[in-house]
């Protein structure tokens, strides 16, 4: 549902807003769907030892796993750019890094859901949505470890 995408796309949006990214200048929000229709945001946290860096991807991970939320995901959006104000730049969508994948597979297999991921550009001119499998194919996941059917 196109209403839904752009509802998730704007929580991304506003959770890019409060990214703490000194050091790239490049602000992400991702905005994760839960079963029951809350929505959970989270944004990059950098670090000046420059690899300990959070995604804004793990950040929401994190947050509903640590509310026993882990198997409750059902979609996710994803936005980011360089900030002009209040605005973000870019025109192409920002595609989630190989750990962020390999992160969101874990919530999405215990969620049972081969979830949507919509990726936005900064300036919102552009979104493209897969699913997780298609980022991910041939995923190892919980389902490996016996946790899921
Ligand atoms: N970043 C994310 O937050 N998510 C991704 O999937 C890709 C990259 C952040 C990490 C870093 O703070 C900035 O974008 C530039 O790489």
């Amino acid at each position: 549902m196109t209403e839904t995408r752009d509802a998730l796309i704007d929580a991304a949006r506003d959770a890019a807003s409060r990214a703490y990214a000194p050091y790239s200048g490049f602000h992400v929000g991702a905005a994760l769907l839960l079963k029951n229709g809350d929505v959970v945001t989270g944004a990059n946290v950098e670090n000046a030892s420059y690899g300990l860096t959070l995604c804004a991807e793990t950040a929401a991970v994190a947050k509903i796993a640590n509310e026993g939320w882990i198997g409750e995901l059902a979609e996710v959006a994803i936005v980011g750019g360089r900030p002009d104000g209040d605005a973000l730049t870019g025109s192409d969508p920002v595609n989630p890094c190989g750990r962020c994948r390999q992160i969101l597979n874990e919530a999405a297999e215990r969620s049972q859901t081969d979830i949507l991921v919509h990726c936005a550009s900064g300036d919102g001119s552009a979104v493209q949505t897969w699913k997780l499998s298609e980022l991910l194919p041939a995923a190892f996941g919980p389902k490996d470890l016996g946790l899921v059917d």
